[in-house]
């Protein structure tokens, strides 16, 4: 229930005084909020194992992985954000616009994954409000936590909370566990499986700031010459005490400098149980405006008191000044003025860790389109990771911020509304966009009444940025285009099309939010189907698609049309068009899946910078092509570029803007060069060389200095260079890395659209089986009875009957009850980490496993092996076991075998991966501990190279 306030706002002079002491009395105590992150510490299996765990007839009773008695200890140990399809073999039975991962209906033993991690709470989080908090999960995951099946949340792409406050163990440990089901896709694409995004544990006051619920927003009057902005500050505030709660916020925004620039204060009185909204306005003269060339980054600071004036909440929300709207004949306004919007469509995926994207390597992809000239980014087709969104606020990109699919049923509405309310304080979030494509409904008047609720529930929530849908058809205003605030475009250029449109639909603004689709394979030059590569020539679109030079001439005489977003930035694994097997990623890509720039690269980059760009292409390594004529292009922003062979000039020719320069060059091997005029002066030059053969590796880091956190990474370029240091062109040798100190491989790649090596090497965990062979066991008439006499210690069991546990039916009949004991030795060597499990092949019958007498756990049920922990159970020496069945049916007891089960030392896989002309990439993460960080590469009759890496403890 929301709360209504009637707020009153006081000016800061005269709360100064009261303000100081609560400076004093809090300014250096811990926030009473704690945000954790939790991704270090899981356990993962594969597998569709545990079947039963959900128990939906009793709350409390899920079981298996989903109880703290659960045996994980040969799981194997992984850190999220984790991947599990990246770890998949290729097969060419598998669907091929998911990359040809061995996943989905046909390969069910891959379907599901367990995760897990035992966590301790302090008794002093009693009364505190506890949540975990997953950013992403693909897909379908059920969550437990201490037994209780807490929640259920299908999206792939939506992040969720579950609040544990009531189900927690305080002052002693408690676990969760994540079923996840990765069998049904969402998209068409690569999207990965498991909880690949960060997992946080959110500790609160009971009053305290609602998830998500600070959102601050300016009006920005560029009209004068000295530009202001009324800030609107907005806090909800959740009371989950059992009476009413005063309180008052207060605002104070920091300048990109870190000065004060405003304030502001409201109170007000939250009801039991319920939330309120306490919101205010403050002006800030002459704001630094954020834009992408420009991206200056604000904080809001917002405290909450009590009614004693103690701090009970604080959250940091950065945030930009900025203003982002359509006209319909000007185009896209960023701050009021005409801004072409350059963009990229991606998707999140990128070599070696597939979805689950380092954080680090968001802001190495963001500063790879950074680079190229682009100043925005659409999340297609789905609600991206946080922390890309932070990457682009940082680096200045614009984001197109898009909805996964259309819907207006409370549970899409719900995922829209969370996706607007996570996203809306971020500077570079500039557009949302309904969805993509929707192919049955979008002309439909049902599609355009979902498209209205939609629209109208993202206006509601954020007044202030434009709305579209990438629409792809032509000159049609039916259904959602209707409707929609701004008319988005997927492809259909032309006159008959965009033009009409706009001359029927004078008033809507266009922007174009998927264009391109011009497929081309790194340093390839013509087409090879058999291996799958297509040439990098920007010469093949698709029947529905453009060539890069095509859309955007067209776009490039058009301001009304806003721009648009080239579809891709990067290549991504899956829709492997034009062809299928054996190409498993796209080729869409201006760069390849490692980032590696193809030659569009420098088309975009000619007609979207001012800096000078000359580009030769191809390479000039055509051994055996000599005297043939080889095309040759060139991609540049200068107004005449003369070409040179050998010294000998080929001519000059001017270049049109948006376009590119073409040679037919008889080949002969030596250096191929160009320079490149604007007014009559040489303001670049540039030349392709023929290389000599591959003779050494060279590895260069994106960044050399990490924070030891374990999660930090650096991207290393493997670079395979000829005696002149030039690198080859061509070059695909197998090259092999080895790693000491400090840090750790997580992945590799090399672009190559169609190579089947490992994108990851993975320490498989190796257990030691130790079979239970002599058990014994009786009938016993009260299985309830506790202390259970027949699980003692000392009991004596000598004069018992002998039992095979290996039996595949027990021996009790319905409605009998009995023991089964044994006896193991541990020694003090396998108890040194204290992971043992002790697994029951079957328990048929109500089981309770008592350890040393101690009732440890619950059988599994008859269809899975029942696990437990009994590494703390365990102790030096002889350890007496005792399973107490209840039986239910005939041929009850404990059956199909018993044994112990301990983790043993994996072997370190050898990590390798082979070039892609003259290119290979190897991500390198840190470990928590600080230091050196040493990475060698080598390849057979190369002279090998090794990079030092350095990691830091954060100061
Ligand atoms: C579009 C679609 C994209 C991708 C692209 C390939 O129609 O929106 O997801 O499939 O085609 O050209």
């Amino acid at each position: 229930m929301k709360t209504f306030l009637t707020s009153t706002v006081r000016v800061l002079s005269a709360f100064a005084c009261a303000w100081l002491s609560i400076a004093v009395a809090f300014g250096s105590a811990a926030s009473p909020r704690e945000r954790i992150r939790f991704d270090a510490g899981w356990r993962f299996h594969l597998g569709n194992d545990w079947g039963t765990a959900l128990n939906l007839a009793k709350a409390g009773s899920s079981a298996g992985p989903a109880v703290l008695s659960f045996g994980d200890a040969t799981w194997r140990e992984v850190d999220l954000p984790h991947d599990w399809a990246i770890e998949l073999p290729f097969d060419k039975t598998a669907d091929g616009s998911h990359g040809f991962k061995a996943l989905g209906q046909a390969f069910p033993q891959n379907h599901v994954g367990w995760y897990r991690r035992v966590f301790d709470l302090p008794a002093t989080d009693a009364g505190r409000r506890l949540s975990l908090e997953f950013d992403g999960i693909y897909r379908d995951a059920t969550v437990f936590v201490n037994g209780w099946a807490m929640t259920h949340h299908e999206s792939g792409y939506s992040g969720f909370r579950v609040d544990i406050t009531d189900v927690a163990n305080y002052g002693g440990k408690n676990v969760v566990a994540v079923r996840v089901d990765a069998t049904q896709a969402e998209g068409w694409f690569y999207e990965g499986a498991g909880i690949y995004r960060h997992v946080w544990l959110v500790k609160t006051a009971p009053v305290a700031i609602a998830p998500d619920g600070i959102f601050v927003y300016s009006d920005l009057s560029t009209a004068s010459k000295d530009p202001s902005a009324t800030l609107h500050f907005r806090a909800e505030v959740a009371n989950k005490e059992k009476s009413d709660s005063p309180v008052s916020v207060r605002w104070e925004v920091s300048s990109p400098g870190g000065k004060v620039v405003a304030s502001a204060m409201a109170d007000g009185s939250i009801s039991a149980g319920g939330t309120g909204i306490l919101s205010r306005t403050a002006e800030v003269q002459a704001p630094l405006l954020w834009t992408p060339e420009t991206p200056s980054l604000y904080v809001l600071h917002t405290k909450l008191f009590d009614s004693k004036n103690t701090v009970i909440d604080e959250v940091d929300t950065p945030f930009g000044i900025r203003s982002f709207g359509f006209d319909a004949d000007k185009g896209f306004l960023l701050n009021g003025l005409p801004y072409v919007l350059k963009g990229t469509c991606n998707h999140q995926d990128h070599a070696g860790v597939g979805a689950a994207i380092p954080d680090a390597v968001q802001v190495y992809r963001v500063k790879k389109l950074k680079e190229l000239g682009s100043n925005a980014y659409r999340t297609s087709h789905n609600p991206p990771t946080p922390e890309l969104l932070d990457a682009c606020d940082r680096l200045g990109l614009i984001v197109m911020d898009e909805n996964r699919v259309l819907g207006s049923d409370p549970q899409h509405l719900e995922l829209l509304s969370d996706l607007v309310r996570r996203d809306r304080n971020h500077a570079s979030v500039g557009i949302w966009s309904l969805g993509n494509e929707e192919w049955e409904v979008g002309e439909t008047a049902s599609g355009a009444r979902v498209a209205a609720a939609m629209q109208r529930l993202i206006q509601e929530q954020d007044p202030t940025r434009p709305v579209t849908y990438n629409a792809p058809v032509g000159n049609s205003g039916d259904g959602v285009n209707s409707v929609i605030e701004v008319r988005g475009w997927s492809y259909h250029i032309g006159e008959s099309t965009m033009d009409a449109y706009h001359a029927a639909h004078p008033k809507q603004p266009n922007v174009g939010s998927e264009q391109g689709s011009s497929v081309g394979t790194r340093g390839i030059y013509s087409a090879d189907k058999e291996r799958g590569y297509v040439s990098a020539y920007d010469d093949n679109a698709q029947a529905w698609s453009n060539t890069a030079e095509q859309w955007f001439t067209f776009f490039d005489h058009r301001p009304w049309l806003s721009g648009g977003f080239v579809w891709t930035g990067f290549d991504y694994r899956g829709e492997p068009t034009p062809y299928g097997w054996p190409c498993i990623n796209s080729h869409f890509g201006i760069f390849d899946t490692c980032g590696f720039p193809k030659d569009n690269f420098y088309y975009y980059q000619s007609w979207w910078t001012n800096t000078p760009v000359l580009h030769l292409l191809p390479h000039w390594n055509w051994s055996g092509r000599e005297g043939q004529a080889i095309d040759v292009r060139v991609f540049s922003n200068c107004d005449e570029v003369e070409l040179f062979l050998n010294g000998r000039s080929l001519g000059k020719k001017k270049m049109v803007r948006a376009s590119h320069l073409r040679w037919s060059v008889p080949y002969e091997p030596g250096a191929l060069s160009a320079k490149g005029f604007r007014a009559g002066q040489i303001i670049a030059e540039t030349k392709v060389e023929t290389t000599g053969p591959a003779v050494s590796v060279n590895l260069v880091a994106d960044r050399t200095t990490l924070a030891a956190d374990g999660r930090d990474v650096a991207v290393v370029t493997v670079a395979l260079k000829d005696s002149h240091g030039r690198v080859v062109p061509t070059a695909d040798n197998h090259v092999t890395f080895s790693l000491e100190g400090a840090g750790k491989i997580v992945g590799v790649g090399n672009g190559d659209p169609s190579c089947h090596e490992p994108d990851v090497y993975i320490a498989e965990p190796k257990m030691q089986i130790r079979p239970i062979s002599t058990w014994k066991w009786k009938q016993i008439s009260d299985p309830w009875a506790r202390p259970m006499p027949e699980a003692a210690v000392s009991f004596d069991d000598s004069n018992w009957a002998a039992y095979d546990v290996n039996a595949s039916n027990g021996p009790l009949k319905s409605g009998v009850a009995g023991v089964f004991r044994t006896k193991v030795n541990v020694s003090a060597e396998d108890l040194q980490d204290r992971k043992i499990d002790l697994w029951l092949g079957k328990i048929r019958g109500n089981g309770a496993i008592f350890v040393n007498e101690k009732l440890i756990g619950r059988g599994f049920g008859p269809w899975n092996s029942t696990v437990l922990d009994v590494g703390n159970a365990f102790h030096e020496g002889e350890n007496t076991i005792a399973v107490v069945v209840n039986a239910e049916q005939d041929d009850a007891g404990l059956i199909e075998g018993a044994s112990l089960r301990l983790p043993e030392k994996s072997t370190t896989p050898q990590w390798s991966r082979s070039a892609f002309n003259g290119y290979a990439q190897v991500i390198v993460a840190s470990r928590t501990l600080g230091g050196a960080i040493r990475l060698t590469a080598q390849a057979d009759g190369l002279k090998p190279s090794t990079i030092e890496l350095h990691s830091a403890a954060a100061k």
